[in-house]
């Protein structure tokens, strides 16, 4: 008998990726935080440029896109580490920051990408409980700290929950982190914070050897489907991370189509405050149903259902449109065009018996 190749003996216990369920024709899609909005103007004619150059491989270093966003940042292009979406930027940090025996704290629930890039790096994990309002304990986070911690995630807002970290309590958090240890903070969903206690990340990150800020074009930017995202943080930092980069995994369409995204500045602000807007209007309308909720700071809200979070979701689905349940725990639902707002909302006054 031939043995078959086999995976890492670690590789079982590496969590699946659960993605937003997509729309059936008809639907309202409110399951993956996208944005509702087209492409801004001049992305699909960048777009439809790079496409007939795409017999080539893509400019290896993005250097076109490094250098718009180095102005748009006022940084220098040797602090930012570019990659296929945010979330393959974090994959790098992980697999170039820590490895076998080396722990990564986190706040827990969040993004649901992070426990699977730190099994996939081998690394373990340390899950620290939200506090009830969702907002991370980073007084707890700090205490979880060991000699074997390498890296700790912040996720600001924090997906799925919502509510940003203050600028304040980050402060003290870092002051307790000892310096040779990276403090991730993931900014997903920056554009959308108008909380004014929220903390400048990338001033932390730019001020301090030890702090790095993820940021991605999927979300306010509403490029989700090409797939670009970045660190920012100390030049020796970025190197690393460059390292273990996909090589030429941000195509010459995501490049382009970024560099026309940020040229579209006005038009972004527009989009995010229309979105922003909405969200307050979301938020009331649950106030009035006397429905607690916690604070909203990304394009999307929390509702904590405990055991009821897959039944809700089969409600929505049921009435058109499709959510993100995280079962015995909550709902996340995107803030998307109003029609869709309102068609859930109505569900779930349906729901709750109102
Ligand atoms: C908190 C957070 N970080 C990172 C990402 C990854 O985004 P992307 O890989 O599309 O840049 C997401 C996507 O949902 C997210 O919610």
């Amino acid at each position: 008998m031939v043995t078959p190749p086999r995976s890492r003996d670690d590789l079982a216990s590496v969590p699946a990726y659960r993605a937003g369920r997509s729309a059936p024709q008809g639907a309202f899609k409110l399951s993956s935080n996208e944005n509702p909005f087209p492409p801004l103007p001049g992305v699909e004619a960048a777009i439809a440029d790079a496409a007939a150059s795409v017999n080539r491989y893509p400019d290896f270093g993005s250097s076109r896109l490094l250098m718009a966003l180095a102005a748009h940042l006022d940084v220098d292009a040797d602090q930012i580490a570019l990659g296929t979406g945010s979330v393959a930027v974090l994959g790098q940090v992980m697999t170039a920051m820590t490895g076998p025996g080396d722990e990564i704290v986190i706040p827990w629930r969040s993004f649901e990408a992070y426990p699977i890039l730190a099994a996939l790096a081998g690394a373990s994990l340390v899950r620290v409980p939200l506090r009830d309002d969702g907002t991370h304990d980073l007084d707890a986070m700090a205490d979880a700290l060991t000699e074997r911690t390498r890296l700790v995630m912040v996720c600001t807002p924090n997906n799925p929950t919502g509510p940003a970290v203050t600028r304040r309590a980050l402060e003290s958090f870092l002051a307790r982190v000892p310096g040779d240890v990276l403090v991730a903070i993931d900014e997903a969903y920056v554009e959308f914070v108008r909380d004014e206690a929220a903390p400048d990340a990338l001033d932390l990150a730019l001020s301090r050897t030890n702090v790095i800020v993820l940021r991605t074009f999927s979300k306010a930017y509403g490029l989700a489907g090409l797939r670009v995202g970045y660190a920012v943080g100390p030049s020796t930092i970025i190197t690393e991370l460059r390292k273990a980069q996909l090589p030429f995994g941000v195509t010459a369409m995501a490049e382009q189509a970024a560099i026309a995204s940020l040229g579209a500045e006005a038009e972004l602000l527009r989009r995010v405050e229309v979105l922003v807007n909405e969200r307050s209007r979301v938020r009331s309308e649950l106030r009035a149903m006397e429905y607690v909720t916690p604070d909203a700071q990304g394009n999307f809200i929390w509702l904590p259902l405990d055991g009821k979070a897959d039944e809700f979701a089969q409600a929505a689905a049921d009435g058109g449109v499709v959510v993100r349940p995280f079962a015995g725990d909550g709902v996340r639902v995107t803030v998307g065009e109003p029609a869709a707002n309102d068609r859930w909302l109505a569900v779930l006054r349906d729901f709750l018996g109102l």
